[in-house]
């Protein structure tokens, strides 16, 4: 029998500040604990994520939010085989609040230290959560992340393409706020959206003319505005149904690219031929229905087993990077304390550079 390893991860490399312990024996990977401490209403005012916000909150939390892991687990640091920590891709002092935090640890323990890459976390959950086989598909999509990326293995992904601009959460959230609704904007959109007409008002679906899978979102804002713009000088003000309209257009028009764009890679994925065909998706933007309904129904054409991890590992969490850090220890993958927090860190380093940055910080 293989040795029961435990591995204690931080996440603070956006808005969240996470702490997990998760445990691998022989079976399958279980989560003793996981503590997510979100920073929604300290940013509600500004429109978006404030860094040094962040910074500092994440700075405030992080040691309770560690302590509040290991006791839900039942564990103390005795118990600890490593430490993982997000070393990157994300707002700088976030990511740093966590390294430091880290390092602390690993420096008072003796622990071996792991730093982990964000999108990795978010990669390989589905492994985590259904023991999914490679080579998958997975779809990324949140309001700091949109990107499909093919995962060949626990340290290999191919990025097949992603957003230029802002990514889809980052759209909802704006939509919402152009029309006078909460944040956060997806699931406000979303119910809004099933009282209207999604043809009324025609939006673009920007990139869908071009081959390839990169997408664009921050057109359809601007598309947006000038049709809210328009209904509001025709009735003198914003009437209810048009609200609900224009959310439908707009979540029309965000399905219709993530559907075509997930069909085009989709089709890269199957031409390795793989034994059996898996596409999963993470990040908040998954959970809205119609985006799931549609990529369901691609799948069901195309005899592709859909995985959509629970909601609490498809959004950020430390449960993630928890995961990956056994893998990195099981390997004898170890940083050690030169570790640095990086804003940059794509997963597939042969790809272009994406060039969003968005309200959440680098993209990869
Ligand atoms: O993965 P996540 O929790 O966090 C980060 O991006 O860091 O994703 C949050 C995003 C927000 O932009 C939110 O508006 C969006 O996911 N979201 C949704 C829905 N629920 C959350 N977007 C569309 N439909 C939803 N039902
Ligand atoms: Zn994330």
């Amino acid at each position: 029998m293989s040795q029961k390893l435990t591995v204690l991860g931080i996440e603070s490399s956006c808005d969240d500040t996470a702490a997990a312990v998760v445990r691998q024996g022989d079976a399958r990977a279980e989560i003793l604990s996981s503590v997510v401490l979100g920073q929604t209403a300290l940013h509600a005012d500004f429109g978006g994520v404030v860094p040094e916000i962040a910074a500092r909150a994440h700075a405030e939390k992080i040691d309770g939010c560690v302590e509040a892991a290991l006791t839900r687990a039942g564990v103390t640091l005795a118990d600890i085989d490593a430490i993982a920590v997000t070393a990157g891709p994300g707002l700088i002092g976030g990511v740093l609040s966590g390294v430091m935090c880290a390092k602390g640890l690993a420096a008072a323990t003796g622990l071996p230290l792991i730093g982990v890459n964000h999108l990795a976390g978010h990669a390989l959950t589905p492994r985590l959560t259904d023991d999914l086989p490679f080579p998958y598909l997975m779809l990324l999509v949140s309001g700091g992340h949109c990107q499909f990326l093919l995962v060949r293995g626990e340290d290999d992904f191919r990025r097949l393409g992603g957003t230029i601009d802002d990514a889809p959460g980052e759209a909802f959230d704006k939509t919402a706020r152009l029309l006078g609704l909460p944040q956060p904007g997806g699931p406000a959109v979303e119910t809004e959206a099933r009282s209207g007409d999604p043809t009324r008002f025609p939006l673009p679906r920007p990139l869908l003319d071009r081959p390839g899978c990169d997408m664009s979102f921050s057109g359809l804002k601007t598309a947006l505005l000038r049709a809210r713009d328009g209904a509001i000088a025709t009735h003198g003000g914003l009437r209810r149904q048009d609200r609900a309209d224009l959310c439908a257009a707009f979540q029309a028009a965000v399905v219709a690219i993530l559907t075509e764009k997930s069909r085009r890679a989709l089709e890269i994925y199957f031409s390795g031929t793989p034994a059996r065909r898996s596409f999963a998706v993470a990040g908040g933007v998954a959970a809205n229905g119609p985006i799931r309904t549609a990529l369901q129904s691609l799948c069901a054409m195309s005899e592709t087993v859909f995985i959509a991890p629970p909601l609490a590992l498809c959004t950020d969490n430390a449960a993630m990077i928890a995961y990956v850090g056994l893998d990195r220890l099981r390997r004898g993958a170890l940083d050690d304390m030169t570790l640095s927090a990086r804003p940059r860190w794509p997963l597939d380093s042969t790809a272009p550079a994406l060039l969003g940055a968005g309200k959440k910080g680098a993209k990869a």
